[in-house]
């Protein structure tokens, strides 16, 4: 079973900040055994292309973009496509993370319009899902997460969903207001998407609040097949070590 390990910078890091994270990363793989991890990075598309270059003596790690349009080219713009980050390297789109959702406007049409040009263009949809701190007090966390799914996912062919990639990233629990998720409260709505997702996608990942303390306890849920981090990996000792605990090295 692949164990996937990524972060997505969110808005942050200069071109040289990215590539000597990009270049420690490699140096730190270089002639190592990763056994099941699959790593990945998500810088902001200012740096894909840098990153991307940093790491080409490491194709292990795929590097992807936390954007991108649904139509190839045109009139949009401040957009980026799905063949332009290609273009820079890039061999997976996060889709429909909450902070999009809240701030710039995405909607379940969107996403689903993102996830289709997505693997349309042969990338990897990082598709996020996620309720409200609201949703979850009333209990309905894992119905929310399953339709959410539902509605990016729909219509899409056996082949196409088995490249997705689902990350449950529970608004309440991510970033510096957020609180890490215990992995009580996880299992309800990780039992919802493994049900409806967990045997047709590529892979369900956790997201909000990763820390080192809690990284293997999280691992350790059956579902789960990875974790998708902020803070945690945005310094480079902070990722490899993430890394080293997925990998047990
Ligand atoms: P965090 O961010 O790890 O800093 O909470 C997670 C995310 O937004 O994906």
């Amino acid at each position: 079973m692949t164990v996937w390990i990524g972060t997505s910078w969110k808005m942050n890091k200069t071109l040289a900040e990215a590539t000597d994270w990009a270049r420690g990363l490699g140096e730190f793989l270089a002639g190592r055994e990763l056994g099941a991890v699959q790593p990945f990075v998500i810088p902001p598309a200012t740096a894909i292309a840098a990153v991307a270059q940093a790491l080409a003596a490491e194709p292990r790690v795929l590097v992807g973009a936390q954007n991108a349009h649904w139509e190839d080219a045109g009139a949009w713009t401040g957009e980026v496509s799905v063949p332009q980050v290609a273009d820079a390297g890039a061999r997976i789109v996060e889709i429909g993370h909450s902070e999009r959702r809240e701030h710039f406007g995405e909607t379940d049409e969107t996403v689903r319009a993102k996830v289709a040009a997505t693997l349309a263009h042969g990338l990897v949809p990082l598709l996020c899902v996620g309720e409200p701190a609201a949703v979850k007090d009333a209990g309905g966390s894992a119905a929310f997460i399953a339709d959410q799914a539902a509605r990016a996912l729909e219509g899409l062919a056996p082949e196409q969903l088995g490249r997705v990639l689902i990350a449950y990233e529970p608004i309440w629990a991510i970033g510096a207001h957020g609180r890490p998720a215990t992995t009580a409260e996880l299992e309800e709505p990780f039992a919802a998407l493994a049900q409806a997702w967990g045997e047709k996608v590529q892979g369900l990942l956790y997201g909000g609040s990763v820390g080192l303390d809690n990284a293997a306890d999280l691992l350790g849920l059956a579902p789960v097949d990875g974790l998708f981090v902020g803070r945690t990996a945005w310094q480079l000792d902070g990722y490899l070590r993430l890394l080293q605990i997925a990998a047990h090295l």
